[in-house]
């Protein structure tokens, strides 16, 4: 993020010309306010539409008859550093109003909440880092600052990058998975893909990482829940992929709801101002979750709203997201001496930068042009979002190679999320149009001119005998699409069992009794236990909510068009209980064994049933000579792939790395590096690592970085769960 000296200069004029007010209101976050127009107060509203009193569409419909509060007095005055808008039109009217009617004319930052996609929508971020794939990664980013941007939009509140190890947690589906390494790649492409195109101003945006820290590891998977963590566990894992984006450049911070250790993330004076801003150096301006401040005083750390405002703006919290606590209270937290000049400044100066760095002094409106630029999805768009949503897909099984299914075969397609635009897209997806969304059953008959749907069952639906008996008698194969509905997983959405919900899996009973061979292909927001469909259905693609190309990208991979290349970024548990379960999890003095006392359970496998980073292929791949060398500065691991089947494939080699002795329990395997490549039939290639020995070392509780001398494994395969090893003392 950098300013020139005029930039830094014009900034300081304008810290001089402020009134404290003025500074208050940049640090001031609001959204539209609904008002009137229904009879109860709007979270009664939220809470019926959720306990099923009123619909989706009497929610809907309630809401379009209720009026908006944009905020404009305050703009005027100057309050107002920040809304949540989406719509040009209007961000043009409000900005207009802050450029032109308030004293300084200092422009106002519009965000939102763009995690996978603007208009074009592509995979839910727990598929798309499972492509492995970081160009992809950073393109879609940029895909996706570019449209936002031309509805006015300069601000996303993403990527986020919370590693999670919960399939439980409903937002899961947000973020990379369970892997620091592969979060922080991941983190480090969308920071590129959304900030490094600054070559105009249409094209890029100022990203957020979220939610800063620990949110993943929420206890029990339960959302908003506490997380408790030993420091080193936080260092070596959830931190990492928040050093690499603020390595990257990532503009802007939110801070987490949750308390870690005892301390709301919100007030966390050691997380915001000792890590992030004085250790990592951090020149961005971080915000709030919605609403995070005041929960300050739910959590009972925080006495009232005054407490709570002093509390966050010293922890080095520079803008509240949602409830004028700021606006209300810092005026006289600074009369009174509670809060200083400095840190007013300080806050200020950091959202001023970003607005100066994002070129929103100067091109503070949408043009007309930019406005109608995306009226109609350009060809390149469309065919990004089913790149992505292709290589997210993840073959789980594939048992007497169903899979391909010849295109002139007959197909009966079942489950009604085949034929259903909106829950294609996944959560956290708000500037989508349905003109756009290719649904699975229109994938399907594009790709296949012999497929018949029948409609029936469905996360929520009820099994048709009728429409079973028939998909049994008309097709050579079932293409079964079942999973779980967008609305469940996302924020506020954790499962106590994941298992495929509803009446679905009795579906699939049926649907085997009738002799045809089954294909399930699973749409979900979160890795699902599968113990009991890994046994019984011959086939399963892990499809996951892959945006508006889903369709297409479905067929494209029953078909063989396209050869699956995607992995898991999550370990899939056998049963729910085992959660969470991750690759990369400390050794025990009795790793789980078939002898009864070791670690595991009486009553599940030992590991995952799908480990991080598996995924098949049309081909399969044979490993050879792991070979390590230990050089002056690095460890050089070599490997031989082999594509020994009979079509075209690529595939991801992972490289992994075992700490063997080490003055802290290490993980059994951690991800050190990975590669995609692309192989004919017969083909071999080696692949080389090359991993540097000062990255070899781990952070101890007191935030000391440990490199020790000692044994080393080595690691490389296709999954996590399927690795050649090697074995060498190093020493540093
Ligand atoms: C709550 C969510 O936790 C966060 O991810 C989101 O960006 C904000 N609300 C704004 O919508």
């Amino acid at each position: 993020m950098k300013l020139t000296d005029a930039q830094k200069q014009r900034i300081e004029d304008l810290l001089q010309q402020m009134t404290l007010e003025e500074k208050i209101g940049q640090m001031n976050q609001e959204s539209p306010s609904i008002v009137g127009g229904f009879d109860v107060p709007f979270e009664e509203l939220i809470e019926m539409m959720t306990d099923g009193r009123i619909t989706k569409e009497e929610f809907g419909n309630i809401m379009s008859n209720a009026k908006q509060d944009f905020h404009e007095d305050e703009i005027r005055k100057g309050l107002v550093g920040s809304l949540m808008v989406q719509d040009p039109v209007k961000v043009n009217e409000l900005q207009k109003i802050a450029m032109e009617e308030s004293r300084l004319g200092i422009p106002i930052i519009f965000g939102l909440d763009v995690i996978h996609g603007f208009r074009s929508v592509y995979p839910i971020a727990i598929a798309e880092a499972g492509s492995f794939d970081t160009d992809l990664m950073e393109r879609t980013a940029a895909m996706a600052a570019k449209e936002s941007r031309s509805a006015g939009v300069a601000w996303h509140f993403a990527p986020m990058v919370d590693v999670a190890r919960d399939a439980r947690w409903g937002r899961v589906s947000e973020g990379p998975g369970e892997d620091p390494y592969l979060g922080s790649q991941f983190a480090r492409a969308k920071i590129r893909g959304l900030q490094n195109d600054q070559s105009s101003t249409e094209n890029y945006v100022a990203a957020c990482l979220k939610h800063y820290v620990g949110y993943g590891a929420c206890e029990s998977g339960r959302d908003y829940n506490t997380v408790s963590m030993a420091m080193h566990v936080f260092y070596n894992n959830y931190l990492k992929p928040f050093e690499a984006a603020v390595d990257e450049g990532a503009a802007t911070v939110m801070a987490a709801f949750n308390d870690l250790n005892g301390t709301p993330c919100t007030v966390n004076r050691f997380l915001l101002r000792d890590i992030l801003k004085d250790s990592c150096g951090f020149p961005g301006f971080v915000v709030s979750d919605a609403n995070a401040i005041r929960e300050c005083e739910v959590h009972g750390i925080c006495a009232d709203d005054m407490d709570a405002a002093i509390q966050a703006a010293n922890a080095g919290m520079d803008m509240d997201m949602g409830t004028e606590i700021y606006l209300k209270n810092l005026k006289e937290a600074v009369a009174d001496g509670k809060v200083s000049m400095e840190v007013i400044d300080e806050a200020v100066r950091r959202i001023l930068s970003v607005k100066m760095w994002l070129g929103l002094f100067d091109h503070p409106y949408v043009t007309e042009e930019a406005m109608k630029r995306y009226e109609t999805l350009p060809e390149e768009h469309t065919s990004l979002a089913r790149e992505a949503a292709e290589k997210s897909i993840v073959l789980l099984k594939n048992e007497g190679n169903i899979l391909p299914i010849d295109r002139n075969a007959k197909v009966s397609l079942v489950g009604n999320l085949a034929d259903n635009k909106e829950e294609i897209i996944g959560a956290w997806a708000m500037s989508w149009q349905e003109k756009d969304c290719v649904t699975i059953l229109e994938g399907m008959k594009a790709e296949f001119p012999n497929v018949q749907y029948f409609p029936c069952g469905g996360p929520e639906g009820d099994l048709n005998m009728d429409q079973i008996i028939k998909a049994g008698d008309y097709g050579d194969v079932i293409v079964a699409v079942l999973g779980e509905l967008v609305s469940m997983s996302g924020e506020a959405s954790s499962r106590a069992d994941i298992t495929i919900p509803g009446r679905q899996r009795e579906l699939l009973e049926m649907l085997l009794t009738t002799g045809k061979p089954v294909v399930l292909v699973l749409m979900n927001g979160r890795p699902l236990a599968l113990d009991w469909e890994a046994q019984y259905v011959p086939a399963i693609v892990e499809a996951w909510h892959l945006g508006i190309q889903m369709g297409p990208a479905v067929a494209h991979v029953l078909s063989g068009a396209v050869n699956p290349e995607g992995r898991l970024s999550s370990s899939f548990p056998a049963f729910t209980g085992q959660c969470p379960v991750y690759y990369n999890h400390p050794n025990t003095g009795r790793p789980g064994s078939k002898s009864k006392f070791t670690s595991r359970y009486l009553d599940a496998p030992l590991g995952a049933l799908y480990p991080f980073g598996y995924g098949l292929s049309y081909t399969t791949f044979a490993y050879s000579d792991l070979k390590v060398e230990n050089k002056e500065a690095v460890i050089e691991a070599c490997v031989t792939v082999t594509n020994t089947g009979d079509r075209a494939g690529k595939e991801t080699v992972q490289f992994y790395m075992q700490d063997v002795t080490a003055s802290l329990v290490r993980p059994v395997k951690e991800l050190k590096g990975f590669e995609k490549v692309s192989l004919e039939p017969g083909e071999s290639k080696t692949v080389c690592f090359w991993l540097e020995k000062k990255d070899m070392g781990f952070w101890n509780n007191e935030h000391v970085y440990c490199l020790e001398d000692g044994k080393f494994r080595f690691y490389a395969g296709g999954s996590s769960g399927d690795c050649l090893m090697a074995e060498a003392a190093i020493r540093f």
